[in-house]
C-alpha cells in the first residue's frame, strides 16, 4: 500500500469514494451515495437537509424509530458501568438478564440456552455448528443440511452454504459445502397454493425416505424468505415440513434474523406455527437497530449433548465482542420499548394501513403477487426481469428517492418494512409516491 495523497477530496461522498468499499455494491457502476447525517423517528436526513422516509428500517434493523432517547440512555449508562469484558470465563448482569427475558418471550424458560454472537450470519453459523457437532458428540457424525430453495442466511461461509440456492454466492461456489435445497410453495394474496404445498411436501417426504439418516439439520426462514425476494410460504406448510424432520430426530433451525421481534405480527414467527424449533437465530432488531448483537437459542437437549469432562465436546466458537454488555443493555431497553409502545399493536395498525393500499395496488396492470404479513408488504413489478441486480426495481427506487421515500428493491420485488413508529400518514405518503412513480 502507498501513503496517502496530499490532495484529499472534501465532500463526504468524495472522501467515501476515495477510502471505502461498501457491502453488496458494484463500485464500477459509480452509483451515487446518500450522505446521511441525522435520523429521527422514521426519517433520515442528508447533508443538504433533504429528508427520506426509511421504509426499510435501515436494512430491517430499526424497530422503534431512529434516535430513541430510551436506547441512548441505556447505552450511555452501561458504557460507564461496564463497557466490555470477555465472555469466556466471565459473566455480567446485562447478558444474564437478556437471556432470561428472551427465553421468557420465547416461552422457553428452563428449556433452552442463549448463545451470543454479533450479527445474523454468526447467529446462523453458530446454529449450524451446534447442529453439526451435536451429531459428532453423539458419535454418529452427519454433515448434510437441508435448506429451502432461494434462502438467504448471511455471508459467512457456513451461512452462504445454507443460502447457496439463492444464486447470491455463485462466485464462492468452490468454497461452499453441499446442502440439499427443498422446494418451497410460494403464496401471495388470493393464492393459497394448496396444490403446490401438497406436491412440495410429497417431494420432501420422498427425499426423507432415502436421506433422513444423513441429514444433520434443516434451516428455514420462517414464513418469509427475506433477501431472496420477500417470498412468503404458509404456516401450514412450515408446520408440516418441520414436523416431518422432527419425526426423524433431525434438528430444525429457525433463522428469525429478519422475522423476529414482531415483524410478522407475532413476537417470533414460529409462534404462528404449531412447531417449537430446536435452534432459533435472532439479530437485526434485537437491539432496536442501534448496536450489533445476535443470539442463537438452543434447546437444552442440544446443550446437554456438548457436556463432558474435556474440551473436545465443547462448542469451539466465540467472538471478541460476544455478549457485549452495552449491546445487551440496548437490547434490554428495546424489550422495554416493545412493552411501553405496545409494538405488536403498532404492527397490527401498520398491517391494516398497508392492507388498504395493497388492495388498491392489486388490480394495477404493472403490479402482481401483492403480499402482506405483519409489518412486511411486498409485490412484484409485472412483466419485468427478476434477480437481485434487475433494473426495474432500481429505477423505481431512484424515482422514489427524489420524492423522499427510501426503498431498496430486491430485483423486481418492491417491499416495505418500516419502523413501528411510522404513522399511517407516512405510510399513505409512501404508497401514493409508489403509485405516482409506477404510473
Ligand atoms: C434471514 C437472515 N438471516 C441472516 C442474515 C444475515 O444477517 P447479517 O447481515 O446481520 O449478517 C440476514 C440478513 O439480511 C437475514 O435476512
Amino acid at each position: 500500500m502507498k501513503g496517502s495523497s496530499p490532495d484529499l477530496p472534501s465532500s463526504l461522498t468524495a472522501r467515501d469514494t476515495a477510502t471505502i468499499w461498501h457491502p453488496f455494491t458494484q463500485h464500477g457502476l459509480g452509483r451515487p451515495l446518500l450522505p446521511i447525517t441525522e435520523a429521527k423517528g422514521s426519517t433520515l436526513r442528508d447533508e443538504t437537509g433533504r429528508e427520506y422516509l426509511d421504509m426499510i428500517s435501515s436494512w430491517w434493523v430499526n424497530l422503534h424509530g431512529h434516535g430513541r432517547p430510551e436506547l441512548a440512555q441505556a447505552v450511555s449508562d452501561q458504557v460507564l458501568r461496564l463497557d466490555h469484558v470477555q465472555f469466556a470465563g466471565a459473566t455480567h448482569e446485562p447478558a444474564v438478564m437478556l437471556a432470561e427475558r428472551l427465553l421468557e418471550k420465547a416461552g422457553l424458560t428452563g428449556a433452552a440456552r442463549v448463545f451470543y454472537s454479533d450479527n445474523g450470519s454468526t447467529a446462523v453459523e453458530s446454529a449450524v455448528k451446534i447442529a453439526h457437532q451435536h451429531w459428532v458428540n453423539r458419535g454418529t457424525p452427519r454433515h448434510l443440511f437441508a435448506t429451502l430453495r432461494g434462502a438467504y442466511h448471511g455471508d459467512t461461509v457456513g451461512a452462504m452454504s445454507m443460502g447457496r440456492s439463492s444464486g447470491f454466492f455463485d462466485a464462492f461456489g468452490g468454497l461452499l459445502f453441499e446442502t440439499v435445497a427443498l422446494p418451497v410453495p410460494l403464496v401471495w394474496n388470493g393464492f393459497a397454493n394448496v396444490e403446490g404445498e401438497r406436491a412440495a411436501l410429497d417431494e420432501i417426504a420422498r427425499l426423507l425416505e432415502t436421506e433422513a439418516h444423513s441429514l444433520a439439520g434443516l434451516i428455514v426462514e420462517p414464513l418469509v424468505q427475506g433477501a431472496g425476494g420477500m417470498r412468503f410460504h404458509s404456516a401450514h406448510f412450515l408446520s408440516a415440513l418441520c414436523g416431518m424432520f422432527r419425526e426423524q430426530g433431525i434438528p430444525v433451525i429457525f433463522d428469525e434474523v429478519m422475522t423476529g421481534f414482531g415483524r410478522t405480527g407475532s413476537f417470533f414467527a414460529y409462534q404462528q406455527t404449531e412447531f417449537l424449533p430446536d435452534l432459533i437465530c435472532l439479530s437485526k432488531g434485537i437491539t432496536g437497530g442501534i448496536m450489533p448483537l445476535a443470539v442463537t437459542i438452543a434447546s437444552n437437549d442440544l446443550f446437554d449433548s456438548f457436556l463432558g469432562n474435556d474440551f473436545s465436546r465443547a462448542l469451539a466458537h466465540g467472538h471478541s465482542y460476544t455478549a457485549n454488555p452495552v449491546a445487551c443493555a440496548a437490547s434490554l431497553a428495546s424489550l422495554d420499548l416493545h412493552e411501553s409502545t405496545a409494538s405488536l399493536d403498532q404492527v397490527a395498525r401498520i398491517n391494516r394501513c398497508m392492507a388498504r393500499h395493497l388492495d388498491l395496488l392489486a388490480s394495477h396492470p404493472k403490479i402482481e403477487k401483492t403480499r402482506l404479513l405483519g409489518g412486511i408488504a411486498a409485490f412484484d413489478l409485472a412483466g419485468t426481469d427478476s434477480g437481485y441486480s434487475a433494473g426495474a426495481g432500481r429505477e423505481l427506487a431512484s424515482a422514489l428517492q427524489e420524492q423522499g421515500i427510501l426503498l431498496r428493491p430486491l430485483g423486481n420485488v418492491i417491499y416495505l418494512i418500516p419502523p413501528y413508529c411510522i404513522t399511517d400518514e407516512e405510510i399513505d405518503r409512501a404508497f401514493n409516491a409508489i403509485l405516482s412513480c409506477i404510473g
